[in-house]
């Protein structure tokens, strides 16, 4: 393919681009990028392709979890990334066994830096400036200077993913991931019934790889595990410079992450983000909000996957809890109508987002799992296959989504409030979600679709 195709994206509308008071130094920082090394190879994202492929058949779980928006503060903290990583292993676990399928697992992590904001300005006061678009565009100081879009963030933003998708790599090969070390993961947590009810899953499973010892099993995927990088497509100049052609193939791949999916307000048609998603060879996912019509849907297959390839294309449906029973249905049945391939993901988050009386962003767990039961249950009555959870979570004790077991209050939102965006589900709450998944694929019966 030559790079005037892939160029085409700039004579496209690009919704949710910063204002970068010097576009020369924009070309600069960009021509910098292109110069320097892939963090993902093609091969590794056409194996993505595969397994996500496999989770649309029901035959795989994918798992998709990490911040909001990751900060350039915590890439140099490898305790918070490692714990990030540890709270996905541990929902992996959870899945794995409970529900005996295998699981995807894929992080927003490694280039979750550029956010989409409901307003292109904030004001405080008298004051009226840029909003906050992510690390790898402005600081989130309500400063002037801060809040001016900064090119030389795209460059920084690259060597942060780099470092950060290192340590992913040596965490998850280097014997972190072991599945003997399943009740190290857990140590020093306790109180939480999610905790207690995970313990006493590692001791079973502790007992299962014992028994594998003995009998002479050594395969080498109890040891490590693989694990994917992905972010929202968002700023096209830094994904333009990430996309390389792979000398193999002679096909264009965005070499920034393994997955990149379209958040909710870039997903038009027409526009340059799908344009650009639509040349390049990894997996794609679109996030599919309650306005989304079944035209929208069927033109972004058109447009994203119009040989029908299994696993290139992946909805991520955030809906709210009131609302996916209502408008699920008639999108399933609009793609199932279509024939060609789609892996449908929950993202049980996006819709879900409330501000607490005492003016917190957040959101209650009841209806995150209330999300999810009802993406189950659609699926369920279509005969299609739920693939996937897409979760902002965090490996620390943060206090920023309502309930769960703790049924953590509005008064306690204040006592660890960290997310510089959307509130996270800390490390319990996310392993309580797992063991309500895990049940609910164990209940849903793919037997009859597969
Ligand atoms: C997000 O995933 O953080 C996000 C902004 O989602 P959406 O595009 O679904 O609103
Ligand atoms: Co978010």
């Amino acid at each position: 393919m030559d790079n005037e195709v892939l160029r085409q994206w700039r004579e496209l509308p690009a919704k949710h681009q910063p204002t970068w008071p010097d576009p020369g130094e924009v070309t600069r920082a960009c021509q910098y990028l292109r110069s320097m090394p892939p963090l993902v190879f093609a091969g590794e994202a056409d194996e993505l392709t595969r397994l996500i492929g496999a989770a649309g058949r029901g035959e795989a779980f994918v798992l998709q979890g990490g911040d909001c928006a990751e900060t350039f503060a915590d890439s140099t903290s490898a305790d918070r990334i490692r714990a990030k990583i540890r709270t996905i292993l541990q929902m992996s676990v959870v899945l794995t066994y409970g529900a005996a399928v295998p699981i995807v697992k894929v992080g927003r992590m490694a280039g979750q830096y550029a956010k989409p904001r409901s307003s292109a300005t904030e004001t405080r006061g008298e004051t009226t400036l840029p909003s906050y678009m992510g690390d790898a565009v402005n600081g989130h100081a309500f400063t002037p200077e801060s809040r001016t879009p900064d090119p030389q963030r795209l460059v920084d933003a690259y060597h942060r993913s780099a470092t950060t998708i290192n340590l992913i790599r040596a965490f998850t090969g280097g014997g972190f991931a072991d599945m003997s070390k399943v009740h190290e993961w857990n140590k020093g947590f306790t109180g939480n019934p999610a905790y207690r009810r995970y313990e006493a899953l590692a001791t079973e499973i502790d007992r299962a790889m014992r028994f594998m010892t003995a009998a002479g099993v050594d395969d080498s995927s109890l040891r490590t595990v693989d694990m994917y990088s992905s972010h929202e497509a968002l700023l096209l100049d830094y994904e333009s410079a990430m996309t390389r052609i792979d000398s193999r193939t002679d096909e264009p791949y965005n070499t920034s992450a393994h997955f990149l999916w379209i958040g909710e307000r870039t997903r038009d048609p027409e526009g340059a983000h799908v344009d650009m998603l639509s040349r390049v060879h990894n997996p794609i996912g679109v996030k599919i909000g309650p306005t989304a019509s079944t035209d929208d849907l069927l033109r972004l297959i058109d447009k994203l996957n119009p040989q029908g390839k299994e696993g290139r294309l992946t909805f991520i449906t955030r809906m709210g809890a009131e609302t996916i029973t209502e408008k699920l249905p008639r999108l399933v049945e609009a793609v199932q109508g279509d024939g060609r391939p789609v892996t449908w993901m929950s993202d049980p988050m996006h819709g879900n987002t409330i501000t607490s009386t005492n003016g917190y962003k957040t959101r209650r767990m009841d209806d995150v799992m209330t999300e999810v039961r009802g993406f189950f249950d659609v699926h369920k009555a279509a005969g299609t296959v739920p693939g996937g959870l897409h979760i902002e979570l965090t490996g620390d004790q943060v206090t920023e989504v309502l309930g769960g077991s703790e049924d953590l209050s509005e008064e306690r939102l204040a006592s660890r409030y960290e997310t510089l965006v959307d509130p996270r589900l800390n490390q319990a709450q996310a392993l309580e979600l797992a063991f309500l998944v895990a049940q609910m694929i164990r209940d849903a019966d793919w037997e009859s679709v597969r």
